[in-house]
Order: structure tokens, then C-alpha cells, then sequence
């Protein structure tokens, strides 16, 4: 069992570059089935689920080589229709898989991905979707498997501006006969990116970052090669800039889009960071005290991103006064709340399960804590890195899920912290 070991109190001050954004990769490597051909995709994150994505390329029968953050893949040998379930089992997002194989194959098997730490996550608006795009879709127990002879262009309204469904949908149209138009959907940034990739390789696809999105399908022969660079991690920004706030510090990031991170710079200022943006970098200076937020809820973008609920939550943790954090997107983001109590926080987590009261605290103490699930894990670093004292955070590998050697960046802006495999 790995673990973080934190010597508390040191301010972080310094600055970092910004690497490919997890949520951006997987959808694209998951895309890369459709061109039957080679895709390029350059300033990959090297983490544990990009490497699942990878396995799972392999596994389907696609080749697959990486040269630092590159991966190369041939997809034009892709012949093994089913997803092995051990993958799904270790990320559940493996289900991003579905779209772009039901498109190219007309057959697709794959096992239910099950909850997560973060709740049931459920996947009716994908396989709802992918039923009005003509596939029949049966779902036992432990399997879904899909199936289409052609899939045929339609109007989709989502019931909720889902991230992974919106991709889905999205890449099983690409190849569906006719237009496809999927209202409601999300606009994370993430989106856009996969449609710039989508449009590299010769797909015809419109409106990606508005909540109508448009596709009108192709023949497999217009699909090429495509190579692309994934847009940078805005959530690994968040993280960071939330560690350089809460231990009183100053950071520099770079290779930042700064609409990307609005939603979450917005709150950053409200608790009196200084924010500078300059071209692709953001400055943060933090204030002596950090002032709480009256209410902090957590939305589809453009609203406050939920990746980054636990990271600020340990920072209100410290702030001088009462503020109230409701989670709205994930039933079970709070698995980090007992870990931070533990620490000395004062946080009530409602019986409905989503409004937590955070009373700030002077100092909290360095502890023995255990992370529950990735963006949790980063929340109880942040809070070692303020803490008085030592923490060691168990559990380190949900961490390394979606953030590259997290230790070696904070490191180098003056962080203790040492990541014990
Ligand atoms: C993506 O998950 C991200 N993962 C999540 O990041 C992120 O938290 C989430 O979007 C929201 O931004 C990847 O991109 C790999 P959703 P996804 O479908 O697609 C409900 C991280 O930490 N829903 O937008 O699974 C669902 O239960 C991860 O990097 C349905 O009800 O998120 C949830 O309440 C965690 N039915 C809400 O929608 C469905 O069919 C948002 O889920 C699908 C979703």
C-alpha cells in the first residue's frame, strides 16, 4: 500500500507547467477506434488510467506505441469486439469504449461498469441515447452488448448534460447514416477537445462547448489519419492553485487555457487570492487570511467543476469563518469529510448527504489519513501541506490515477512530501 508522507506548515511558492488533462485523453484514445488508421496524440498524462485506456487498445487488438507523452495507434487491425471486463472493473469510464466500437463494428460487449467511490453511476442516458440511434441494446446482469447493422442519425435530448454519455453519443454518430443532434449536452472543455480530434481524422462534427452538438455522419472512408495535442489538465491547475492558497503561498502555472479555469479561479478570488492571468499562464497570490464562501455548489461547466469539491473543501477547512459546500453532481463525493474531521476540521455533513458546513479551523493536524477515491486523495494532501505537522495519506494509487507524480510537482514549489511505494 503506497503513501504520501507530508511535513506540514511549508509555504508553497514557485512555478509549475501543466500536463494533458486525464478527461480529455480518455475519450480521444477511446475515439482513436474509428479511422481504422494511425492517430497521433501528443501531451498524454502518464497515469494509471491512461495506461488502462491503453490496455484496453491493446486488448481489442489495435497496436498501440507511446515515446514520452505520445501515443501512437493503429487501429486497423481492431478485432476483438468485447471489452475485458477486468478493465472496466479498474475504471469504470472504460465505458467511453462503447460509442466509437458500436459505430465502427455494429457490435459492441462490455461489462456493466459498477459504482465507484463516488456513487452508482449509472449509464442509462448513454445506453438510452444509443438506442435512438437505432442500436439494439440488452443489458444482463453483468454484460451490455450492442448492436446495430448501421446506426441512423438522430435528434437526442439528454435528460442531463452527462460528460461520458455526450462522448458516447458523439462518437457513435460519427459513422451513424444521417445527422445526429444531441441537445442538452455537456459542455465541458473536455468536449470540445474530442470534437478537434473528431474533426482532425475527417468526422463532421459542430457545436461542441454549447449544449447542442452536431454530427452528420460519414462512410468510414472519409475517416484518416489524425494526430492532435490534448488540452491541458484544468483540474491538476485547480489542485495546484488550491495547495499555493491554503499554505499562504504564490504560484505561477503555465500551459493553462484560462477559460478552462474561470470556475474555479472565481471562488479562488473570493476567498481572497490575488488571480493574475497572462496569455496561457495564471498567477495566484494568497492572502494572509483566506475569507470563506457563503455557498459553493458544484455544476456542470461552466458552473464549479466537482473534481475540484474535496481540493477547495480542504481549503475552506482553514478559512476564517463558516461556509457551505453542496455537492450536486456525485450522491457519494464525500468520502474525504471523515479524513479531514480526523485532521481537526470542523465539517457537518447534512443528512441529505450533499451540504457539508465547514466552520474554518486555525490549523489543522497532521495525521494518519486514508484517501477513498482520486480527487479525495488530493484534497487530504492539500490539507497535509497546510497542516500542523506530519500526514501520511494511504492509498496513494487512487492519486496516481489522475495526477502525474503529484510529489515531484509539489516538490518542486518548496512542498515536504514524499510518496512511499
Ligand atoms: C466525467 O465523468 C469525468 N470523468 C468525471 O471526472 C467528472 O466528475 C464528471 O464527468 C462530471 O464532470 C471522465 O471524464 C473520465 P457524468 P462521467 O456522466 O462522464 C449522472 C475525475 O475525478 N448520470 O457527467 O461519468 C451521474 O450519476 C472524474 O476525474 C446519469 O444519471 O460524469 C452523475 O450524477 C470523476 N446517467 C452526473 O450524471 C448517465 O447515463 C454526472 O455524470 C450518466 C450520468
Amino acid at each position: 500500500m503506497s503513501e504520501y508522507h507530508i511535513i506540514g506548515g511549508r509555504r508553497l511558492s514557485g512555478q509549475l507547467s501543466i500536463y494533458g488533462g486525464k478527461n480529455a485523453v480518455l475519450p480521444i484514445l477511446a475515439a482513436t477506434v474509428l479511422n481504422r488508421g494511425i492517430s497521433v496524440i501528443h501531451n498524454c498524462p502518464m497515469i494509471s488510467d491512461t495506461l488502462v485506456a491503453i490496455n484496453i487498445l491493446k486488448a481489442i487488438g489495435a497496436e498501440v506505441k507511446t515515446d514520452g507523452n505520445s501515443i501512437t495507434v493503429d487501429s486497423s487491425k481492431v478485432d476483438n469486439l468485447t471489452i475485458p471486463d477486468n478493465f472496466v472493473r479498474e475504471m469504470r469510464s472504460s465505458i467511453i469504449f462503447l460509442g466509437g466500437m458500436l459505430g465502427r463494428f455494429g457490435k459492441v460487449r462490455i461489462a456493466y461498469p459498477g459504482g465507484c467511490e463516488l456513487g452508482t453511476r449509472p449509464i442509462d442516458l448513454h445506453l438510452s441515447g444509443l438506442r435512438q440511434l437505432g442500436a439494439e441494446v440488452t443489458e444482463g446482469g453483468e454484460l451490455v452488448s450492442a448492436e446495430a447493422k448501421r446506426l441512423i442519425g438522430a435528434r437526442i435530448h439528454l435528460n442531463f448534460p452527462s460528460v461520458g454519455a455526450t462522448e458516447n453519443l458523439m462518437l457513435a454518430a460519427v459513422l451513424a447514416k444521417g445527422q445526429t443532434i444531441i441537445s442538452n449536452a455537456a459542455k465541458e472543455p473536455e468536449i470540445i477537445d474530442l470534437q478537434k480530434f473528431l474533426r482532425a481524422m475527417g468526422a463532421k462534427v459542430s457545436g461542441a462547448g454549447t449544449d447542442i452538438i452536431t454530427i452528420d455522419g460519414v462512410s468510414i472512408q472519409d475517416l484518416h489519419e489524425a494526430e492532435h495535442k490534448t488540452m491541458p489538465d484544468r483540474i491538476v491547475a485547480g489542485t495546484y492553485l488550491c495547495a499555493a492558497a491554503v499554505t499562504g503561498g504564490e504560484l505561477l502555472l503555465d500551459n493553462i487555457i484560462p477559460e478552462h479555469l474561470h470556475p474555479i479561479t472565481s471562488k479562488l478570488t473570493e476567498t481572497g487570492c490575488d488571480i493574475k492571468y497572462d496569455g496561457s499562464s495564471v498567477y495566484l497570490k494568497a492572502p494572509e487570511k483566506l475569507n470563506p464562501i457563503e455557498r459553493l455548489r458544484t455544476h456542470p461547466h461552466p458552473g464549479f467543476p466537482t473534481d475540484a469539491q474535496p481540493q477547495f473543501m480542504a481549503l475552506l477547512a482553514h478559512a476564517q469563518g463558516m461556509s457551505i459546500v453542496e455537492e450536486k453532481l456525485f450522491e457519494a463525493r464525500n468520502k474525504h469529510i471523515p479524513e479531514l474531521i480526523r485532521m481537526g476540521a470542523d465539517i457537518v455533513l447534512l443528512e441529505d448527504g450533499t451540504t457539508s458546513i465547514i466552520r474554518g479551523v486555525k490549523k489543522l493536524k497532521g495525521s494518519n489519513v486514508v484517501c477513498k477515491d482520486l480527487r479525495g486523495g488530493a484534497a487530504l494532501i492539500i490539507a497535509g501541506l497546510a497542516a500542523e505537522g506530519n500526514t501520511i495519506v494511504k492509498n496513494s494509487s487512487f492519486v496516481e490515477r489522475g495526477y502525474v507524480r503529484i510529489e515531484e510537482d509539489l516538490r518542486k514549489i518548496g512542498a515536504g512530501i514524499l510518496h512511499v511505494k
